[in-house]
């Protein structure tokens, strides 16, 4: 996530905090994977997953009143950030009548955008894999293929459908923060290479110091919650990415001040916010990605991304990040860079992430805290993310449109996808494309080759 800054919490009434209510019973849908040794041999594995909390109805531990209105907090319930977390209790999740989450077959998640519910609306939605009811599911990707089915056929531009993996703790950071009672099960404990500042409750505390800047949909606090992420995909009809983003901290780490790399100090906070990107379209091939183009985004399709290793061993250190797709039987491996200054390559590595920035003029802050090496070591240990989002800060025109928007769109990686700059304003996209959706289905983690093949 180059730029994500805000999600898009719309409550008319939303309320969190860090007890564990019991008005609505937490009822986790099931979402299988499998996993594979070697082709044609993989074995089924019960997950589920959970809601993230800050999408959560949060209220005073004793009743229903609300720990947060709008996008402030209640002063009474919440005059400090540990009071509050003693105060409000998260509660259960409605996962398909309040949020629009569902599971239409099995081993598939649908996402829809914007869900009317009693409340208002929701919009977008965020959720982690698990491998028990209060347990994440941990994932190692060294020398391993991580592969995906996506239908982003009603994700039009503007829109992302994002499945990554961050490194959060296992339990949501239950053990570790006394005044966390909820836990992984109530999907606490997140963190991204972003650092973001909209959430609600980190380290077992309330983010209400200094909390503002609402949007209409949120706010943000004092602290953030930083910590490695590898996006897989974040992608619409019209546009996608995969992206590293190490940091300086391993596991979830709070932040504050310059450490959070806000603004002017974007690059000298604990994590790469830009990452190193692949985006086919700004790698200059702008037929490869889209409806009825090589890969046909209007209908569903395999995404494969495998870590390889220096010595193709599970302890190596990560040398590169390779991405097939697969659709209508066909293996399709990921285009061609057609860029000057860069090597034909297809796959990102320590090589072409210090080229590509050197084409495009950016700063490597990618390289700085220490490349794919430092990527692979946070791989061990990752939690797997799905979500769909609007982008609150730059209208998600750094995935899809010209960014920085107003640079010359003639400049080398300027452009990244066909969408208008104006698309993926969010109260135009939220306007427009309510009933937009995505799914994710069949995942598998397995050793290189061994999750999908040509058929
Ligand atoms: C704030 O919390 C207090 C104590 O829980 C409660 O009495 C009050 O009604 C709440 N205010 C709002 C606006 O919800
Ligand atoms: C894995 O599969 C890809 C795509 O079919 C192929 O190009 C590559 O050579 C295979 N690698 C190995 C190690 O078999």
């Amino acid at each position: 996530m180059m730029y994500r800054a805000f999600a898009a919490l719309s409550f008319a009434s939303v309320v969190l905090g860090q007890q564990v209510g019991t008005v609505t019973a937490e009822k986790h849908p099931s979402l299988p994977i499998e996993v594979c040794t070697k082709a044609g041999s993989c074995k089924k594995e019960s997950t589920e997953v959970t809601l993230d909390s800050n999408w959560r109805w949060t209220h005073a531990t004793s009743g229903y009143t609300n720990c947060y209105t709008g996008s402030a907090w209640n002063a009474t319930a919440c005059p400090d950030g540990k009071t509050c977390a003693a105060n409000c209790a998260l509660d259960g999740a409605e996962y398909a009548k309040t949020y629009g989450i569902t599971t239409p077959s099995t081993g598939a998640l649908k996402l829809n955008f914007v869900t009317k519910n009693d409340n208002g609306a929701n919009v977008g939605s965020r959720v982690y894999l698990m491998a028990s009811a209060t347990k994440y599911r941990m994932f190692n990707l060294l020398n391993k293929e991580f592969t995906l089915d996506v239908d982003v056929s009603k994700l039009p531009c503007g829109l992302n459908g994002a499945v990554y993996f961050s490194e959060m703790d296992e339990d949501g950071g239950l053990s570790k923060y006394k005044t966390n009672k909820a836990g992984a099960k109530y999907g606490t404990g997140y963190c991204d290479a972003q650092c973001p500042s909209d959430i609600k409750f980190i380290n077992g505390e309330a983010n209400v110091e200094g909390w503002g800047g609402a949007d209409g949909n949120s706010g943000s606090g004092k602290y953030g919650t930083c910590c490695p992420e590898m996006d897989i995909w974040e992608a619409n009809l019209d546009a996608t990415a995969y992206t590293p983003h190490p940091c300086k901290v391993s596991s979830q780490t709070r932040c504050e001040g310059a450490d959070c790399g806000n603004g002017d100090d974007r690059y000298n906070g604990l994590c790469d916010k830009d990452g190193c990107d692949f985006n086919s379209f700004r790698m200059g091939n702008k037929d490869f990605y889209g409806t009825s183009k090589t890969v046909d985004t209007s209908k569903p399709f395999t995404v494969v991304t495998q870590f390889h290793t220096v010595d193709g061993t599970d302890n190596g250190a990560l040398k590169s990040i390779r991405r097939f797709y697969v659709q209508g039987g066909k293996v399709i491996p990921n285009s061609v860079s057609q860029i000057e200054g860069i090597d034909e390559a297809n796959a990102l590595s320590d090589d072409f992430c210090k080229q590509q920035k050197t084409a495009f003029g950016d700063n490597n802050h990618f390289a700085q805290l220490g490349g794919m090496a430092a990527m692979g070591n946070a791989l061990k240990k990752m939690v797997l993310v799905l979500s769909v989002w609007d982008d609150y800060a730059v209208s998600m025109n750094w995935l899809d449109s010209n960014f920085p928007t107003d640079a010359d769109t003639s400049k080398p990686g300027v452009g990244r996808g066909r969408c208008d700059p104006e698309a993926g304003v969010p109260k135009t996209v939220e306007a427009a494309h309510p009933d937009a959706s995505v799914i994710y289905s069949n995942i598998k983690l397995g050793a290189i080759n061994s999750t999908f093949k040509a058929s």
